[in-house]
């Protein structure tokens, strides 16, 4: 089955021999399940945080998009990466990450990890193969990328890594939140795990906070389904419908997003006042063919540098008036934000600057409207900060 048809149809085939038939998974409120006898669960289903109908829907489709054999629902993206966490490490354990990631996931690792279960964190800049593989230590028990990184839009070779992984047996989770499975497949890569803030392209319309796991390995599902339940991080059955409701476009909601991220992208490089752009989809992009390699598309996420410095970033974003200067990405309409100030705030500054996250940094999501609109409001901008 095709992307687009899974995307539709997964986990919402209408049951036409218990249920009503509906065209849509009802969304299955009760937080418990009436059994006829006490040792039986009603079709599998006792209480909602251990399982749920409409969030087994959802998990069924999040699976068959990432062609994995099982998929999990969070409450959160980093709810999702706190059990990965949890499930995968221990006191004493080292981590391996890309230097360039989503704040939190820096805070996560910083501020949780470390302190609370003395697991240590090395950042290495992932686009080196010989530096990744010489950060390994005997006691790396996970490696864990982004790619396209957020917000430098940094790409690392999945496969090359996966397979220095392999051959030190310790799991690669790739975060694919900026692509989505529609462009980039981590698992058919060699990771073992995939993770989603389903908050950004998968839900796809701003109106829902949530997490996904995609994998293969039983085992690892397993432990994972028994923490997620222990640990009750579970997404809610409104929040599973709108994310099922929300990947039925997916596909054709990214194509959109890629094309006008594409036209934009090329305009900002041609613009007299913007010093660089960071868009892998640009023959300009120092990755552009390994992107075309690992990556069936680029997206809609952007970043780039505007010239001058803070006040020329700040006044460019107070001056948009399309593009909602707000945190967070993958919805139909345009955000704008700025990283060092917003999203990466809790980085600290020197090692947001060694990394190139400067405080002229600025980060687009490229929504779904008229392309000509956004480069107007653009335009409008330039124009106001002189
Ligand atoms: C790449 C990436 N991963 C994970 C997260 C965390 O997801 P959530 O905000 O749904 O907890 C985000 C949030 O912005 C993100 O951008």
């Amino acid at each position: 089955m095709e992307f687009e048809t899974k995307a539709v149809h997964m986990g919402e085939e209408p049951d036409l021999e218990r249920g009503s038939g509906d065209v849509v998974v009802p969304i299955h409120l009760s937080s418990t399940f009436a059994r006829k006898k006490v040792n039986e669960p009603t079709q599998g289903y006792e209480y909602s945080r251990t399982g749920n109908p409409t969030r087994e829907a959802l998990e069924k489709r999040l699976a068959a998009l990432e062609d994995a054999s099982f998929g999990l629902a969070f409450a959160s993206g980093m709810a999702a990466e706190s059990t990965l966490a949890i499930t995968l490490l221990h006191t004493g354990d080292h981590v391996l990450a890309f230097d360039d990631l989503y704040g939190g996931t820096r805070r996560l690792f910083n501020r949780i990890l470390d302190p609370h279960f003395k697991v240590e964190v090395t950042y290495a800049d992932a686009r080196d193969l010989r530096r990744t593989k010489e950060a390994i230590r005997s006691n790396t028990r996970l490696i864990w990328l982004e790619s396209p990184t957020n917000p430098l839009m940094k790409i690392c070779d999945i496969a090359a890594i996966a397979e220095i992984a392999r051959e030190a047996n310790i799991p690669v989770v790739v975060d694919n939140t900026f692509l989505s499975p529609y462009f980039q497949k981590p698992l058919r890569l060699g990771a073992k795990v995939v993770v989603h803030s389903s908050t950004k392209y998968l839900n796809g319309h701003s109106d829902s906070v949530g997490g996904a796991v995609m994998l293969s390995d039983e085992d690892l599902y397993r432990q994972l389904k028994f923490n997620q339940n222990a640990m009750g991080a579970i997404l809610s059955p409104f929040d599973s419908f709108l994310v099922l409701r929300g990947i039925k476009t997916l596909a054709v909601r990214m194509r959109e997003h890629e094309r006008n991220a594409l036209r934009l992208a090329g305009y900002l490089e041609g613009h007299p006042k913007v010093r660089k752009v960071n868009y892998p989809g640009l023959k300009s992009h120092p990755q552009h063919a390994l992107a075309n390699r690992q990556a069936t598309g680029h997206g809609g996420m952007l970043s780039f540098e505007i010239k001058g410095g803070l006040e020329e970033a700040k006044r460019f974003l107070e001056s948009v008036r399309l593009f909602a200067l707000a945190e967070s990405l993958g919805g139909v309409e345009s955000l704008i934000e700025h990283p060092a100030l917003m999203t990466h705030a809790s980085v600290p500054k020197e090692i947001r600057e060694q990394g190139g996250l400067t405080d002229s940094l600025i980060r687009v999501s490229v929504g779904i409207e008229h392309i000509d609109d956004l480069i107007a409001d653009f335009d409008r901008a330039f124009q106001k900060i002189g």
